[in-house]
């Protein structure tokens, strides 16, 4: 209990905006936290050394070194690279305070199991949004010839040697498809990983392995064909842009207007929502890898927002475009089908004079003219993000805590937005923590 408040204490920080000034100018799009972490995870399969490039400086992958470190591996950073040398690991267990740091930590099951044919670990932790069960990444596992026990919350797996088969997912886990593709990518024979998630973080988790030696590809229908290979090497991977990051920016943009152009943005992976803020009036033009997005004036409310696994609009961009259309005119009706609980920000945003009804997994958007200021606190990460986005377009100034949320997700989120002209500090914070979902 005594460390549990040090750790809150040390975060203890603030984000104050001073909302309406337009954005302007040229900001370089972060690595994706969602691809770095599985591939810090899959570092574990490789008997050598793999560089990580691009990787974020992000509280989530720093408890991600912190588990590799505890594995046996030896893991620099310099800049944003990532040096990862697993040639000795040595431990299958996985403290629970270590797993209980961020949800991602589940996809250590895979890689730790196929490289030492062992696993003791508990349930991860990770933003509070919904019940976030791991049944699919077991029957993933099991499929492959795991044996797993749980015995008073601790997971207990042994696989002698993983084989090859068919694993058919109910519904595109990104997590149980990237624990599959980890486990397959060293058993012996091949795999079908049949309604494999098809987000872009799991291609990138491909291209990283592929590089290391592992035969996977996917087929036409969408499925994952991998064939097992007895042990992998290291590689050179670049992360792939955070296309979450980017979304957050652009939903700034059309919260407080001005005209912005992101770099290290890939336009294909953000189809559906790139629809969104055309419907919503704002500018783009798409390059190859870049991507600029102009608003001015009052934004129109898209009548219909569904969030769906890729190619449609992802979950984690849900919160900042909600912010964004707080203020736009007219009526959005949002629906989250991906997660149960994931509209913790809806009560700040309505703090800030945002109209929001929620009805279960639909919440209803009557756009007002102007958001003010207010003293908020962020209960998850994504709900963070969209409390900067609300406080850039709001009249007066708006004081974000639980700051800690948002450093799980998105590098200095504070200088990103001073880059493009927003009035944004961070400081130290000797008020009390608003009270948290997690
Ligand atoms: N689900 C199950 N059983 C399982 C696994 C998932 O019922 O065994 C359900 C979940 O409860 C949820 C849905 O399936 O309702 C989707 O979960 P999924 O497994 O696809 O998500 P995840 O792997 O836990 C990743 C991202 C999330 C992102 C989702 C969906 C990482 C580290 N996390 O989570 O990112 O929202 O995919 O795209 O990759 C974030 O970055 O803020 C974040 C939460």
């Amino acid at each position: 209990m005594r460390q549990k408040q040090k750790k809150v204490g040390l975060r203890m920080e603030k984000i104050i905006v001073c909302g309406q000034n337009p954005l302007r100018g040229t900001v370089r799009v972060q690595g994706a936290k969602n691809a770095a972490l599985p591939i810090l995870a899959a570092c574990v399969l490789v008997s050598g050394v793999s560089t990580i490039e691009n990787c974020p400086d992000l509280s989530d992958v720093r408890a991600a070194v912190a588990i590799l470190k505890r594995l046996g591996c030896a893991v620099k950073r310099s800049g944003h690279t990532l040096t990862v040398d697993s040639r000795f690991v040595s431990c299958y267990t996985i403290p629970n305070e270590l797993m209980r740091e961020m949800r991602s930590s589940i996809v250590f099951l895979g890689s730790v199991l196929a490289r030492t044919g062992k696993a003791v670990l508990c349930a991860p932790g990770g933003c509070a949004i919904g019940r976030r069960p791991i049944d699919l990444h077991l029957s993933a596992l099991r499929a492959l010839g795991a044996q797993i026990e749980e015995q008073n919350g601790v997971l207990c797996c042994r696989a002698n040697r993983l084989c090859g088969a068919v694993v058919a997912l109910p519904f595109p886990s990104v997590g149980a498809t990237e624990n599959a593709l980890l486990a397959a990518a060293v058993a012996n024979g091949d795999t079908l990983i049949c309604g494999a998630a098809k987000e872009p973080e799991i291609d990138d988790l491909v291209l990283f392995l592929n590089r290391c030696g592992a035969k996977i590809t996917r087929t036409e229908r969408g499925d994952l064909f991998v064939r097992g290979t007895p042990w992998l090497h290291g590689c050179r991977h670049r992360v792939m842009p955070d296309r979450i990051a980017a979304l957050t920016v652009m939903a700034a943009v059309g919260a407080a207007g001005g005209n912005v152009m992101l770099q290290d943005a890939v336009p294909g992976h953000l189809t559906a929502a790139l629809g969104v803020f055309c419907k919503a009036g704002c500018l783009l033009e798409t390059g190859e890898r870049t991507l600029r997005i102009a608003a001015e004036g009052r934004l129109n409310a898209v009548p219909f927002l569904q969030t769906r696994p890729h190619p449609g609009f992802p979950t984690d961009g849900q919160a900042a475009v909600m912010a964004m259309l707080c203020t736009a005119e007219g009526r959005t009706a949002v629906e989250e089908t991906i997660f149960e609980n994931r509209f913790h920000h809806v009560a700040a945003l309505r703090q800030m004079g945002a109209r929001i009804r929620v009805s279960g997994r639909r919440a209803e958007v009557e756009g007002v003219p102007c958001l003010h200021g207010a003293a908020v606190a962020a209960c998850d990460l994504r709900a963070g993000g969209a409390l900067v986005v609300a406080g850039l377009g709001a009249r007066g100034t708006t004081v974000i805590r639980g700051v800690r949320h948002i450093d799980r997700g998105y590098e200095k989120i504070e200088t990103c937005f001073k880059t493009l002209g927003a009035q944004i500090e961070r400081s130290a914070d000797s008020g009390p923590e608003q009270p948290q979902s997690e």
